[in-house]
């Protein structure tokens, strides 16, 4: 059963409200897009929310938060619902907190030390694995996996087949570790390098730069995760341009109502 109902609600009061377009002036992903990324989420959380089990929202981590793009229309989708923003950008944070009262969590550089101490009904990381190593994305994911309510799902995105076009109209990265990346993207179906500290300001070596990953990889490193189900994948979700999964509980081996009876 479809919770049709639940994503017809929230949609309605989504559509009845006024995004707040106050973006603070250290918001490093200010562009043409800014909005249109922010509706385009809530269009694939509600398609995922659609096909998850949930039947309500009353908790929601939004990881990376970065400075409310996304959260300024989460906060309208769920009203009602108690939001958590954690980044490590603690400006970024501080200003979710003030302008979208979200309760702040500053991150670590390994996210896995972050207790979030809470389950969460949806987790949104949008453009955080975008920026990872394989082995930081499958302990990210399967970390994040553990705050999940009974029925909470994520939804993430990633780099995916469609990333090869884009860089070559709108460079993620030099030219010359976009090709390293490339190259393990082609024989392992992941590629990723760090930036260099000119090109971010979040210099972390090893654990941030730009990733990019074939569906079946993203799919397969969420395969070990216990304890879920993969809801969706969505080529070109988000935007049209970064790739969307969704998964969560309860677990793909829930056994049915009376099964072993
Ligand atoms: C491309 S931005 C996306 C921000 C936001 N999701 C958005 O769509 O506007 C990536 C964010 O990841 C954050 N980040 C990097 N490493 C992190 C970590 N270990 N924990 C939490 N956030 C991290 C950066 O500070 C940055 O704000």
């Amino acid at each position: 059963m479809y919770n049709f109902q639940l994503i017809q609600s929230l949609l309605r009061n989504y559509e009845a409200a006024v995004v707040d377009r106050r973006i603070s002036p250290n918001d490093s992903m200010n562009d043409q897009w800014y909005f249109e990324v922010g509706r385009s989420a809530v269009e694939v959380i509600a398609v995922a929310l659609m096909a998850s089990k949930i039947q309500a929202v009353n908790k929601v981590l939004d990881v990376p938060c970065g400075h409310g793009r996304v959260l300024r229309h989460l906060i309208h989708l769920f009203s009602g619902a108690e939001f958590h923003a954690c980044d490590l950008d603690t400006d970024g944070v501080d200003f979710c907190a003030s302008t979208f009262g979200a309760i702040p969590i500053y991150s670590q550089e390994e996210l896995t030390d972050v207790d979030f101490g809470s389950q969460y009904d949806l987790i949104w990381a949008g453009s955080l694995f975008t920026h990872t190593t394989q082995d930081v994305t499958r302990r990210w994911t399967a970390y994040l996996a553990r705050f999940l309510s009974p029925q909470g799902i994520i939804v993430a995105t990633s780099h995916g087949r469609w990333c090869q076009h884009v860089h070559k109209v709108a460079p993620y990265i030099g030219e010359d570790r976009w090709q390293e990346i490339l190259k393990d993207y082609s024989s392992l179906g992941y590629g990723y390098r760090d930036y260099l500290k000119k090109e971010s300001h979040q210099f972390i070596s090893g654990s941030y730069g730009i990733s990019i990953a074939k569906p079946h990889v993203t799919i397969r490193n969420l395969e070990d995760i216990p304890g879920i189900r993969i809801y969706l994948y969505l080529e070109r979700g988000l935007a049209d341009h970064q790739d969307v999964v969704a998964f969560g509980r309860p677990s793909y081996d829930e056994p049915w109502p009376n099964m072993h009876k």
